[in-house]
């Protein structure tokens, strides 16, 4: 039988971590920088919520929570067991067993709309760095016009990504990429990061150029 190989383009990759409890990304509550953020004068307050990379859901479950209508995507059977279980006990958040590259604004079993805000933790990082231009694309597809990115993006910094996620980003690179696409309304340094991820991240509010 022929070995597969595992790269963070497939579940299988990302299950193995889950069940080999190498997972340390997920903290089994909401990220705390994100609660932070929610008390930003900055922050969205209303819209509907796109979560791709949405892992066990806690994020997702946080915008549910402050009135959001969310969907969070994953292809993960982990996470999306925990994800399913949150949205069992929140109306207006729902869970999408599917490859995030495969969303799609006209179909409804890829998503179905677009949406006001894209929150994205760790999506970006996560991602081959060979699959970023597809990956911001994916971003303007679900986006309704004017919408916002929240991008926490972490590692930030300017040295070149290793060899497995995640995978940094400099802030040069970002510029350059959002360049005619996404203004830059705000840039903050969470004061709440996780200890591993201080003076590591940033939150990017961005919105779509039309
Ligand atoms: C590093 S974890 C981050 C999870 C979550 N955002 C958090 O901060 O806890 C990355 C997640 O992205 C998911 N993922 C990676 N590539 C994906 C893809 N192409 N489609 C759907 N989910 C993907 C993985 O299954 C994993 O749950």
């Amino acid at each position: 039988m022929n070995e597969i190989t595992l790269t963070p383009n497939v579940s299988q990759y990302w299950e193995m971590l889950y069940e080999q409890g190498l997972d340390e990304w997920d903290l089994g509550e909401a990220t705390p920088a994100l609660l932070e953020f929610f008390e930003h004068p900055s922050c969205p307050k209303s819209g509907d919520v796109l979560v791709p990379a949405a892992g066990k859901g806690w994020d997702a479950e946080a915008f549910a929570k402050r009135g959001h209508n969310v969907l969070a995507v994953d292809f993960c059977p982990s996470a999306l067991d925990s994800m399913e279980q949150l949205a069992n006990n929140n109306s207006n958040l729902q869970a999408l067993n599917l490859d995030m590259f495969l969303l799609s604004p006209c179909e409804e079993k890829r998503g179905g709309k677009k949406f006001d805000i894209i929150y994205d933790y760790f999506g970006f990082n996560s991602i081959q760095p060979g699959r970023r231009d597809e990956y911001v694309e994916m971003w303007l597809k679900m986006l309704k016009d004017d919408g916002f990115l929240i991008g926490f993006f972490c590692p930030l910094c300017e040295e070149k990504y290793g060899y497995e996620p995640p995978y940094s980003i400099s802030s040069k690179e970002l510029e350059a990429r959002f360049n005619g696409i996404m203004e830059i309304e705000e840039r903050i340094v969470p004061r709440k990061s996780v200890e591993s991820r201080i003076g590591k991240e940033e939150i990017w509010l961005l919105r779509k150029i039309i």
